[in-house]
């Protein structure tokens, strides 16, 4: 089997910028009620023309250019979403025609909050086998348009924007274990009822509003509690690392008292963990890449580095990645 590693990484995010005192303005919320429950000061929002797929591509964009690769070299692109541009075509063809990657197969990933993790264990499966050689792997969201603005359970918690990373393979270092993990029955806990085939779009589940995000944030918490602390362990135990080895604790961006939690039982100082949920709030699939681009800009990563990536989310989902960066 073939060491596969990231040969690039690309982020595009949106410039409009939505603080918890914007949000006051014309919702019965608090920026002391956000940053005490969540972390999170404010986010990026999208403009009501753009869609998922405007920063998908432009993420790919930058990924492409800082793996000196070109769009004929690409076998396949991935677009972990929930929130594609429309129910098909896939916001994965509309990326591969949007850069020409003419040779490329395409297809969108619904794994919620871990859809990039997931992303990336089945291009890592499908480099390590050599049947391809080049996987453009993308995490985007517009979260923005699926929930509802007049629900404030909801619309504090999310952002949008898009990651992307490029796979290939390398001669040392690279992905050293994956681990995705589901349980159907907690489903319930974080869904969107309508706009399905069970119920489809109507007059009636629009004016109910059915068809944005609904969730029990509680049940939600205690299983993401949970399953950070069992995904990292596990994770651990397969690319038989020690906690104290890690360099870089990448976590999803969901809630800053998550984190805390997963940090505290690993026993990681501050500096070996990246946050920024405070300045994007849950941007779901893109938060992974856009939080490890971030780490790069910043000087906080470099080859070799053993890193962390865990995740939780709808389904319910959780997902966890061991590498050595390569890029
Ligand atoms: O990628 C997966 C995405 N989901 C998550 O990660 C969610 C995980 N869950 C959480 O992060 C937390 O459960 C929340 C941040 C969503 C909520 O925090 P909580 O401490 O569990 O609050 P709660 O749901 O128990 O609500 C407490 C109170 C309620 O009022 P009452 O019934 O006690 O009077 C809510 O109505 O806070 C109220 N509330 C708000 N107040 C001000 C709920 N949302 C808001 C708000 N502003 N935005």
């Amino acid at each position: 089997m073939r060491r596969v590693g990231i040969a690039g990484i690309g982020v595009a995010i949106p410039e409009k910028c939505l603080t918890n005192e914007d949000l006051a303005k014309f919702m019965d919320t608090s920026d002391e009620w956000i940053r005490s429950r969540t972390g999170i000061r404010e986010r990026r929002l999208a403009e009501p023309h753009e869609a998922t797929s405007d920063y998908a591509i432009r993420a790919a964009r930058q990924a492409m250019e800082r793996a000196g690769v070109e769009a004929e070299e690409i076998d396949l692109i991935i677009v972990a979403t929930v929130t594609g541009d429309m129910p098909f075509p896939s916001t994965a063809c509309l990326v591969q025609d949007a850069i020409g990657a003419k040779r490329a197969g395409a297809f969108d990933l619904q794994a919620a909050c871990p859809g990039w993790i997931y992303g990336m264990t089945v291009a890592e499966g499908m480099i390590a086998s050599g049947r391809f050689n080049c996987i453009l792997v993308i995490g985007a969201e517009m979260l923005s348009k699926l929930v509802s603005w007049a629900d404030r359970s909801t619309a504090v918690l999310f952002g949008d924007g898009a990651g992307a990373a490029i796979l290939k393979p390398v001669q040392e270092g690279g992905i050293q274990a994956t681990l995705v993990g589901a349980d159907g029955s907690g489903g319930c806990n974080l869904y969107v009822p309508a706009g399905g085939s069970r119920r489809p779009t109507t007059a009636e589940t629009v004016a109910e509003g059915a068809h944005f995000v609904k969730m029990n944030g509680q049940e939600v918490f205690k299983f993401a509690v949970r399953v950070m602390n069992e995904a990292t362990g596990e994770i651990l135990a397969k690319a038989g690392w020690t906690a104290d080895q890690i360099d870089l604790l990448v976590p999803h961006q969901a809630n800053g008292r998550i984190i805390d939690a997963a940090v505290k039982r690993l026993g990681l100082p501050a500096e070996r963990v990246v946050v920024n949920v405070d300045r994007y709030a849950n941007t779901s699939s893109a938060s992974i890449p856009i939080a490890l681009w971030e780490a790069q800009e910043a000087g906080r990563l470099k080859p070799g580095d053993k890193v962390v990536c865990v995740s939780f989310g709808a389904g319910l989902v959780w997902g966890a990645l061991a590498l050595e960066w390569t890029c």
